[in-house]
């Protein structure tokens, strides 16, 4: 009775003692190890001549750098389950739901902004099998 009662607080301990050791460690591992790199954004002019009529991105800068995936899935779900190809943003402008005609319009250098932070970030959409790449793509900005 004594022994696992101590045996108990031992292993608690010990539990504990790594617990503390090893926090900032996971900490990095989930909060910091990825730091977003410099990307090239579109200019002015370039997003004047898309024709959206807006020199800033589609919802602000800290929604989509966190968000995009998931704006992204619901646009794919809503435009393909729903046949809602129509998305009005927080400042109540209208844009098409589309990768290629609204997003890439915009992000015409894929290889310096999207492909740029994915790199860092390890992570590989999947969605350029299907999604063919606009005329002139890289080639811009
Ligand atoms: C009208 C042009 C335009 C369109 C359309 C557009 N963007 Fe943007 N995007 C920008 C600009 C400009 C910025 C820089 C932040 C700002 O000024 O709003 C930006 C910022 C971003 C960022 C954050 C970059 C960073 O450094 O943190 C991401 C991610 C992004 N856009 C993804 C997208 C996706 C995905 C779409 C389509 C769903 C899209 N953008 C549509 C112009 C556009
Ligand atoms: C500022 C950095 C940044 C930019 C710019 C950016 N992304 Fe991302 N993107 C990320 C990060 C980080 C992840 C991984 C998030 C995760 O794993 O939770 C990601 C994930 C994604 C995913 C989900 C992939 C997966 O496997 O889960 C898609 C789709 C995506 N991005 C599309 C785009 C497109 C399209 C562009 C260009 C228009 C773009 N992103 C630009 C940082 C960025
Ligand atoms: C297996 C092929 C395939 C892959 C992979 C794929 N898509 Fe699509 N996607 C399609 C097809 C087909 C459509 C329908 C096109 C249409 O009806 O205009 C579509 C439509 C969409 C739409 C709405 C309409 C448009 O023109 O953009 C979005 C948004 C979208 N996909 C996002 C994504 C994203 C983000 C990824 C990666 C995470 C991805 N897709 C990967 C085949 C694919």
């Amino acid at each position: 009775m004594a022994k696992s009662y101590y045996l108990k607080r031992t292993l608690i301990g010990l539990c504990a003692f790594f617990g503390i050791i090893l926090a900032p460690f996971a900490y990095n591992q989930l909060f910091a190890a990825y730091q977003a790199p410099e990307v090239k954004l579109p200019t002015e002019a370039q997003m004047l001549t898309a024709g959206f009529g807006t020199t800033t991105c589609i919802e602000n800068k800290d929604f989509m750098r966190q968000q995009h995936m998931t704006l992204l899935n619901d646009w794919r779900d809503w435009a393909l389950r729903d046949g809602n190809r129509s998305y009005v943003s927080t400042d109540g402008v209208e844009y098409e739901i589309s990768l290629q005609r609204t997003c890439m319009k915009c992000h015409t250098n894929k290889a310096e902004f999207c492909d740029k932070c994915h790199t860092v970030a390890a992570a590989s959409p999947y969605c350029w099998d299907c999604h063919i790449q606009p005329e002139g793509y890289n080639e811009g900005n």
